[in-house]
């Protein structure tokens, strides 16, 4: 049983395959019966129709080169073909198998060991085939596939602060390796610092005086697709600093009216610290300057 409860689509895939009943006439078979289909047609347009590339599948076995062996299909369309996509009744690790034939390259990436991967996200879940252009390969196309999946970044990209996301100024992919990495959260660079470095090159220091947990990790404070607060933080100040410095109100240095507290009003801690990600100053031990 596959995941959509299809027992024996891919056991009748099999077979047909073992058979290699390949049709005489190759794509112009199919279109007797898909030529009305505008989807089918437009892979004419892109680089898989395209019969002068020797690499292309339209130089070899054309439609069947992905789809499968036509076998009985052409008596009346019922025995399956190879379909893709989340509607395919074939798993993905299946349908991938036809694409990675040709594109070796993404398997070195780290596909293989992808969560996507591991997880059966098709090739075909991201990529168009049958279009002139690939959408995917758009940048302007990026986050809306991405996000299609990822609910919970999508609704993080339009809080109060994020990336440009929202807009397609930035992508997903400015961070995230799409085909997978052999870093954390599929990251193109080896950590979530050298991430962000960079772009925000001016974070990386060295610091005479260096915050702990900003060389450690960003992501301690900062959550990267968006945030209710104020410059992508987690939670606010001072609750923000709080989870890992006493609350000890700095008390006998204060004088603070019972409504107006220093450290409890809303930026309390950076009115004071506000070199937060480290200091260059020869007296900045505390952020202070
Ligand atoms: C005699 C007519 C006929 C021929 C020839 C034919 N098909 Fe089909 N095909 C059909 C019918 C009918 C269906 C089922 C209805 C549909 O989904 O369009 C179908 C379905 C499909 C599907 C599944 C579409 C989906 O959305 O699930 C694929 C893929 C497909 N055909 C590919 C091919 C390929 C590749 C060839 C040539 C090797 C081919 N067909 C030849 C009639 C034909
Ligand atoms: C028979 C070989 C073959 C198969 C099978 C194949 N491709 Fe390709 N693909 C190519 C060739 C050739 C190119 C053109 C680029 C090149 O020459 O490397 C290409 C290009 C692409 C590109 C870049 C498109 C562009 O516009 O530049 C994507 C994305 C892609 N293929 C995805 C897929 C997916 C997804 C599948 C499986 C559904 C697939 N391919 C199956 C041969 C193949
Ligand atoms: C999560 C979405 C996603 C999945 C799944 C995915 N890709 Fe891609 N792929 C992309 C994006 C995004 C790009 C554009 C990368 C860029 O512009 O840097 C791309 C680019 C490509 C390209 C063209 C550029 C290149 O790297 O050569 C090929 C070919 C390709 N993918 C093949 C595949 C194959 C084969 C699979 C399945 C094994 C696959 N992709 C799975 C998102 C995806
Ligand atoms: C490079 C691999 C590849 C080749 C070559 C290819 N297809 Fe497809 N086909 C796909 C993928 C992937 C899909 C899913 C839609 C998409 O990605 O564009 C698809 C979808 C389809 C569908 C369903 C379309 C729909 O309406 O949803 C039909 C029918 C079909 N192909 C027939 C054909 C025929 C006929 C040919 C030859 C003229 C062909 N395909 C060549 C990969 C391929
Ligand atoms: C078809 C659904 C689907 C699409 C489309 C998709 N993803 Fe995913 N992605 C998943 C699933 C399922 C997981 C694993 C569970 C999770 O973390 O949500 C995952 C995991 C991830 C992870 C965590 C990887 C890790 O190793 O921890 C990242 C990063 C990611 N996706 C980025 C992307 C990006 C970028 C795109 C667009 C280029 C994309 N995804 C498109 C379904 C999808
Ligand atoms: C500015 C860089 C950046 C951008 C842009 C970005 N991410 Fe991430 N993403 C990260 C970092 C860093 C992590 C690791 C977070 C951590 O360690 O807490 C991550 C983690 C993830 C995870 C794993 C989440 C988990 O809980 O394990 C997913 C899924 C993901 N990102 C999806 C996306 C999607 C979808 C987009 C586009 C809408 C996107 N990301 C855009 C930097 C980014
Ligand atoms: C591809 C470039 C890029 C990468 C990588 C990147 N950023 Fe950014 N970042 C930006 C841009 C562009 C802005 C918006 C600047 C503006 O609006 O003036 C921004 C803004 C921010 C802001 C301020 C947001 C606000 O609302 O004030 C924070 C915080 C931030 N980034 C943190 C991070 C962290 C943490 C990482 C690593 C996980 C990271 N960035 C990775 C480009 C990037
Ligand atoms: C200890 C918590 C903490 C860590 C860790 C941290 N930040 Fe921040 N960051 C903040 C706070 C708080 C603000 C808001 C500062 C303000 O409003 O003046 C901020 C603001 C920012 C801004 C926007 C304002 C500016 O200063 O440019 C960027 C960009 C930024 N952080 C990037 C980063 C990067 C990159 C890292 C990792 C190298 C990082 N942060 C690590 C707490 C942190
Ligand atoms: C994830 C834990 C963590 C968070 C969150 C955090 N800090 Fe720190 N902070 C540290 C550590 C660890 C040190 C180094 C302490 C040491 O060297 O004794 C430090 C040092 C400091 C120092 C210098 C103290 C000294 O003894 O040199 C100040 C001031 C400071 N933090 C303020 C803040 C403020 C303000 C915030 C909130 C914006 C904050 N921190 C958030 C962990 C954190
Ligand atoms: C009114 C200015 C001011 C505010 C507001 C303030 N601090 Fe401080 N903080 C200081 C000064 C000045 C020092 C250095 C004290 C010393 O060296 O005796 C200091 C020292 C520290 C230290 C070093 C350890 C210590 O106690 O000496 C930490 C950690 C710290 N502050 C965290 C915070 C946090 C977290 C907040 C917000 C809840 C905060 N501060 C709010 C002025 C302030």
């Amino acid at each position: 049983m596959d995941k959509k409860g299809n027992s024996n689509v891919e056991q009748r895939l099999t077979h047909k395959f073992s058979e290699g009943k390949y049709s005489a006439k190759g794509a112009d078979t199919c279109l007797m019966c898909h030529r009305k289909n505008t989807t089918v047609m437009a892979i004419f347009d892109g680089v898989h129709g395209d019969i002068n590339n020797s690499k292309s599948p339209m130089a070899g076995l054309q439609c069947e080169a992905c789809h499968g062996p036509i076998g009985e299909h052409n008596k009346g369309g019922k025995e399956p073909m190879i379909t893709f996509g989340r509607d395919s009744q074939l798993p993905a690790p299946s349908q991938n198998t036809v694409c990675l034939g040709c594109h070796q390259n993404t398997e070195k990436t780290g596909w293989h060991s992808s969560l996507h991967n591991m997880e059966e996200i098709a090739c075909a879940d991201c990529h168009q085939v049958h279009a002139a252009k690939d959408p995917i390969l758009d940048k302007q196309q990026v986050n809306q596939t991405c996000t299609s999946c990822h609910a919970r970044e999508k609704a993080d990209m339009s809080k109060r602060s994020s990336h440009p996301l929202k807009w397609d100024q930035m992508t997903c992919i400015d961070c995230h390796a799409p085909h997978g990495s052999s870093n954390e959260s599929a990251l193109k660079k080896a950590t979530v610092n050298d991430t962000c470095y960079s772009c925000h090159a001016e974070k990386r220091g060295p610091f005479l005086w260096e915050h702990a947990p900003v060389t450690e990790n960003c992501s301690t404070c900062h959550n990267p697709h968006g945030s209710v607060n104020e410059a992508l933080v987690k939670q606010r100040v001072p609750q923000l600093c709080q989870q890992c410095h006493a609350d000890d109100g700095h008390a006998s240095r204060v004088v603070s009216q019972p409504s107006t507290n220093a450290f409890g009003a809303g930026m309390g801690c950076l009115n004071c610290h506000s070199q937060i990600h480290g200091s260059n100053h020869p007296a900045g031990s505390n952020f202070a300057r």
